[in-house]
């Protein structure tokens, strides 16, 4: 922990907060040739700086021809296109997964393309979360996102269970972040009382990234299912989950993964869960053992692996969306952007420091995300006091597209496949103006 505290200092000692700065570490940048593979948005008639990749990921160019190939087999072959399209519907999302399957670190049997995310966190649960005797009790962070909050609170509901089952983890007393150290005494002190720990891999309004191989390690100690919402984290983070040994895990496909608003998601189970076919779940004929799915017998043949999760057939206009991404991301490779990822963060990061360090006076936020790289993915967290919603505006009104988050928060994340060095400069030049 310590050496990482000094190489990340001894990085951010090497910056320099300047235009020609930044140009030279585009001019270096081995993924810069991705930029142009984006629609960069041209709403404010100038150009603008895109820092919601967290939010919802630009649109991929080659996007338009993989959804319109879908329109136009549509169009050709009606109902047949299930079967005589170049890339038949029936199995469409099979061209997913493997692709999919590298992001997150796990086994093709591990992983499917489908639904939503809240849809499949419930989906999961169902199957996973079955309080029984004394292990009855959820662990998740405080301030979770409010769709996880009510996700996880109405399980407990469902199970008939009184609310101080779902136990939730806050930071301690004026501190921003979670402790490591605090999660996992809180896993044991639940000991047998625990059923599942689900918690967001990412935190979306920090940034903070969770040790999730510990918190997976500790929590299989005391028999629990461990799990992470990773909304926030796939495209992020380098991720391995069949290595953590992660019991499930879903993440959407609209925020790094740059695959269209409300996108489809991705489910992982663990494959030492891929061939119980006693486990119970919600089912529906897409999640059918394919060979016999069309002989419409009765009785449910799950299967085997997440894809034994699916309900309906393929979106496969939304899915069309995210196979041109999901191209993007294996022509770049995870390791590639996982290393520009962290130097352009950190970058930001001292670009937003040497603003804030030239404006002392005038001044008044804080970066709340880890200064650790192992401890975030891209986004960085603006803890705006005082200045508040007014920063942000600025920001907005100069064409830095950020996003705010109630109570005090601006987020920003230069996402490594079309963010530039040059963005997080300029980023820095309208945060001064705007602090002025
Ligand atoms: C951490 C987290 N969980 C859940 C959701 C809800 O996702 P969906 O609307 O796709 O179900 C989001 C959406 O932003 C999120 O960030």
């Amino acid at each position: 922990m310590v050496t990482d505290k000094i190489n990340n200092l001894k990085t951010l000692m090497l910056f320099q907060n300047t235009l020609e700065f930044a140009q030279q570490l585009d001019a270096k940048d081995p993924l810069a040739r991705f930029r142009t593979e984006f629609n960069h948005p041209t709403f404010h008639q100038k150009t603008v700086r895109y820092f919601t990749g967290n939010s919802l990921g630009l649109q991929p160019k080659r996007a338009v021809n993989y959804v319109n190939e879908v329109l136009q087999d549509w169009a050709k072959f009606g109902v047949e296109g299930h079967f005589l399209a170049d890339k038949p519907w029936f199995s469409y999302h099979e061209l997913l997964t493997e692709k999919a399957a590298k992001i997150v670190g796990a086994k093709p049997i591990e992983v499917v393309v489908t639904h939503s995310l809240t849809t499949n966190l419930h989906l999961l649960m169902v199957s996973f979360y079955r309080p029984s005797g004394k292990r009855t009790k959820i662990l998740c962070e405080a301030k979770a996102f409010p769709s996880d909050q009510y996700a996880l609170e109405s399980q407990v509901k469902f199970h008939g269970l009184p609310a101080d089952h779902l136990v939730e983890i806050a930071p301690r007393q004026g501190e921003n972040l979670l402790r490591t150290e605090d999660i996992l005494s809180k896993i044991e002190e639940l000991g047998e009382e625990l059923a599942l720990v689900m918690m967001g891999g990412v935190n979306y309004y920090t940034g903070q990234l969770l040790d999730m191989p510990t918190i997976t390690k500790v929590g299989h100690e005391v028999g629990a299912i461990v799990a992470f919402d990773l909304a926030h984290a796939a495209g992020n983070i380098n991720l391995h989950l069949h290595d953590w040994g992660v019991d499930f895990a879903a993440w959407c496909g609209y925020k790094y993964l740059n695959s269209s608003p409300g996108g489809v998601s991705g489910m992982f189970v663990h494959e030492r869960h891929a061939h119980n076919k006693d486990l119970p779940r919600f089912a529906g004929w897409w999640g059918y053992n394919k060979e016999k799915r069309f002989l419409m017998d009765p009785g449910f043949d799950p299967m085997p692996g997440a894809e034994g999760w699916q309900l309906s057939n393929a979106p496969v206009l939304s899915m069309a969306a995210h196979l041109a991404s999901l191209e993007i991301f294996d022509e770049a490779g995870m390791e590639n952007i996982g290393a520009k990822r962290d130097q352009m963060t950190a970058f930001l990061e001292f670009v937003i420091k040497d603003i804030s360090e030239r404006n002392k006076e005038k001044c008044t936020f804080e970066l709340i995300t880890p200064s650790n790289p192992h401890e975030r993915g891209a986004q960085l967290s603006i803890q705006a006091k005082g200045q508040g919603k007014a920063l942000f505006n600025a920001l907005s009104d100069a064409g830095v597209v950020a996003d705010w988050r109630e109570p005090n928060v601006i987020r920003v994340a230069p996402a490594p496949l079309y963010n530039s060095y040059e963005d997080c400069y300029w980023l820095g030049v309208e945060l001064e103006k705007a602090i002025q």
